[in-house]
C-alpha cells in the first residue's frame, strides 16, 4: 500500500506523487524488458507514480525501453503520469544530418517530438511536455500556437519547462491562455543556483513546485574528490549520523525542506535506493543543520 500522497504541482494540477522516477539512465541500468515493468512497478507500489522522461534520453532509446516494458502490462497507464521534454537536438545516428548539438522549440519541431514520445513511450497522451532547455531563438507566440494544438489534439495535457530563468519562464507565460505547471531545475548541494537567483522564489509566489534533478548531484556526493563535495560530504555525514539518516537521505531531506516544496527526481535504478529516498521525508532538518550543508558548500559563512 502506498505511503505517498499525490500532490497537485500547481494552482491547475496535475497531481503528481511527491517524489517522481527519473529514467534517464534507463540505458545504463541493462535491464530486460520484464525487469523494466518489475521496477516500473515497484515504485508504483510505493507510490511513485510520475516517471520522467526526454525524447533524448539515452540517445533517444530510453522512451523506447520504457514503451517495451509498458506493452508488456498496458494496464499500468492508468497509474502513472508521464512527463517528457524536447527541443534540444543531439548529435546522434538518429538525425545522420545534424552537425552540431543546438535547441529547437519551433512550431514543427515540438509537435514532431510529442508525436516522436508518444509512438516511442506508447501512450495517447504526456502528462505534461517540458521544453527541456531555453532557446535562445525561443518564438514564445511559436510555443503557445505548438501548444495550443497539441492540446486540441488531446496529446498533452500540460505544459512547463526545464532550467528556464525567471524572466524566461515569464515570457513564455505571457503568451499562454493556460499556466506554466512547472520549472524542472537542478537542486543538490554541490549546485544550487536556482536558491539564489529568483527561479525558487517566483516558483514559490506562484505556488507552483519545481522538479529537482540530479539531487544526488548524479552520484558525485558520494564519490566526488573534490575540496567541495568533499567538504559537503563529510558534512553530510555529520548531520546523517546526527538524524540516525544516511547521506542520500539527508539530501533528500535538505532539497525537501525548501519552501517551493519541490519534488526530487530520483535517478536510481535501484529500488533499494528508490525506497531509502521515499524514507527521507520523514525527517526534518533544522535550520541550522540546512544551513551547515550550504556552509559546507560554499565554503565559507552566511554573510
Ligand atoms: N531537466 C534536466 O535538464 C535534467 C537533467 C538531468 C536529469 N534530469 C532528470 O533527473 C533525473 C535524476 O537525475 P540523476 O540521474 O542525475 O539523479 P541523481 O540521483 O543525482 O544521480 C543518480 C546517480 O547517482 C548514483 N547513486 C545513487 N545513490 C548512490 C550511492 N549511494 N552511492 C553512489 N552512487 C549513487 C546512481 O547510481 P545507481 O543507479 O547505481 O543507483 C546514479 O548513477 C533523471 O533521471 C532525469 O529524469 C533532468
Amino acid at each position: 500500500m502506498s505511503e505517498l500522497t499525490a500532490t497537485s504541482i500547481s494552482p491547475v494540477g496535475p497531481y503528481f506523487s511527491p517524489l517522481v522516477q527519473g529514467y534517464w539512465r534507463l540505458d545504463d541500468w541493462q535491464m530486460t524488458p520484464q525487469q523494466r515493468l518489475s521496477f516500473l512497478k515497484a515504485h508504483i507500489d510505493l507510490g511513485i507514480t510520475t516517471v520522467d522522461h526526454a525524447d533524448i534520453y539515452g540517445d533517444y532509446r530510453c522512451e523506447s525501453l520504457f514503451g517495451q516494458a509498458l506493452k508488456l502490462d498496458p494496464s499500468v497507464r492508468q497509474k502513472i503520469q508521464v512527463v517528457s521534454k524536447c527541443d534540444i537536438k543531439l548529435v546522434s545516428e538518429a538525425a545522420p544530418t545534424r552537425k552540431i548539438n543546438h535547441y529547437d522549440t519551433s512550431y514543427r519541431h515540438i509537435i514532431q517530438s510529442v508525436d516522436n514520445s508518444l509512438s516511442r513511450i506508447g501512450v495517447e497522451r504526456l502528462d505534461v511536455l517540458l521544453l527541456h532547455r531555453p532557446d535562445a531563438l525561443m518564438d514564445a507566440d511559436e510555443v503557445a500556437e505548438a501548444f495550443t494544438t497539441l492540446r486540441h489534439h488531446g496529446k498533452v495535457k500540460h505544459l512547463g519547462v526545464s532550467n528556464f530563468s525567471p524572466s524566461q519562464f515569464d515570457l513564455l507565460q505571457s503568451r499562454l491562455d493556460e499556466s506554466l505547471v512547472t520549472n524542472q531545475v537542478e537542486i543538490n548541494p554541490l549546485r544550487f543556483d536556482v536558491i539564489h537567483d529568483g527561479t525558487l522564489d517566483q516558483l514559490q509566489r506562484l505556488r507552483i513546485k519545481p522538479m529537482a534533478w540530479s539531487c544526488l548531484a548524479g552520484g558525485e556526493l558520494f564519490n566526488g574528490d573534490s575540496a567541495q563535495a568533499t567538504r559537503v560530504r563529510e558534512t553530510l555525514q555529520v548531520i546523517a549520523d546526527e538524524l540516525g539518516a544516511t547521506i542520500d537521505q539527508v539530501i533528500y531531506a535538505w532539497v525537501m525542506r525548501l519552501p517551493s516544496a519541490p519534488l526530487p527526481i530520483i535517478g536510481s535504478g535501484n529500488i533499494e535506493r528508490v525506497k531509502s529516498a521515499i524514507n527521507a521525508r520523514s525527517l526534518t532538518l533544522s535550520r541550522e543543520q540546512w544551513y551547515r550543508i550550504w556552509v559546507a558548500s560554499k565554503g565559507h559563512n552566511v554573510p
